[in-house]
């Protein structure tokens, strides 16, 4: 299964039998109604509230044309989650108990998207993968709000697919590309520990993995959507070259007490399936 997906092409689906409804145009959300097209419908706050369990009914319902609904609303302030709790639970945790909710109803394929900070630290050369027990969103380990509230979210799923919903996991790592406006943020990688590893998501990956996904009618699965293994200094120096900017030399972190726990050791497995 795997293997099908490492050979996906990058970017535009074509030929899927399905309109995707996508609920949040974020940086994700807008890369995937991108390449979904015309298949693509989105949806964003206002028009649509997660936290609202009859507003995702509702909106799931009106298009019955949609045998795919993405999650891709999230709270994404990973340092500012520390001192608001509640509001990432909400949006997290409780949005995607409603979009499940609303998926088992109408019979919809679901696809949740999470993050590498499930997992908390971990050990240098390591990769992620769920083979640990107690499973991720059970781990005692140390993780900041915001990896909580992703964790409890992929709890929700797991409920649904326990039910029979049908759908996916998707987890992704520093998702970038050219054009999303996430590389200028970037730049400021060269700043960071380098004593560290990341992978990273291409977003023109992710459509057609999902696409895919959905044809091969995968469900109750983690999908790792994720290249290969870098740091935050070579991640950070490869985005400055191709935006024309030059390298920049690692700099001495000081550290920042309002910072949010990120996993040091950071590297998903490469397309992991439970
Ligand atoms: N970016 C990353 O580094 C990263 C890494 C790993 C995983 N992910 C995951 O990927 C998914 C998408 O992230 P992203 O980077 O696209 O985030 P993003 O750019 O912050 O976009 C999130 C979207 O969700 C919308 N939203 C917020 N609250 C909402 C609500 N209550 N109801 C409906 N929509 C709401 C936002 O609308 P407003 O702008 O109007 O608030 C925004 O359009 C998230 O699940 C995130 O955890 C992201």
């Amino acid at each position: 299964m795997a293997a099908e997906l490492e050979l996906l092409p990058l970017g535009p689906v074509t030929n899927l039998d399905t309109r995707v409804l996508i609920i949040g145009n974020g940086l994700v959300g807008k890369r995937l109604a991108k390449d979904f097209g015309e298949a693509a419908i989105v949806v964003d706050y206002p028009q649509v509230d997660v936290t609202h369990q009859y507003q995702v009914e509702d909106l799931v319902l009106a298009h019955p044309e949609a045998g795919i609904v993405v999650n891709a609303a999230g709270y994404t302030l990973v340092d500012k989650a520390q001192t608001e709790p509640r509001q990432a639970h909400l949006i997290n945790v409780v949005g995607n108990r409603n979009v499940a909710m609303a998926c088992e109803a109408a019979g919809r394929y679901a696809v949740f998207l999470s993050s590498e900070t499930v997992f908390g630290n971990g050990q240098p050369g390591r990769e992620f993968d769920e083979s640990e027990i107690p499973p991720v969103f059970m781990s005692p380990r140390i993780r900041g709000v915001y990896g909580t509230s992703k964790a409890m979210g992929e709890f929700e799923a797991w409920s649904y697919f326990v039910q029979g919903g049908r759908g996916i996991i998707g987890r992704l790592s520093y998702p970038s590309d050219r054009e999303s406006g996430y590389f200028p943020k970037v730049l400021k990688f060269p700043g960071l520990n380098d004593d560290c590893e990341i992978v990273t998501t291409l977003t023109p990956e992710i459509a057609p993995a999902i696409a895919q996904a959905y044809r091969l009618k995968v469900t109750g699965k983690v999908l790792h959507l994720v290249g290969t293994k870098t740091s935050p200094f070579e991640f950070g120096n490869e985005a400055r070259r191709r935006m024309g900017v030059s390298p920049a030399p690692p700099i001495k972190v000081i550290p920042n007490p309002d910072r949010a726990p990120r996993p040091q050791y950071g590297s998903l497995s490469f397309n992991f399936y439970v």
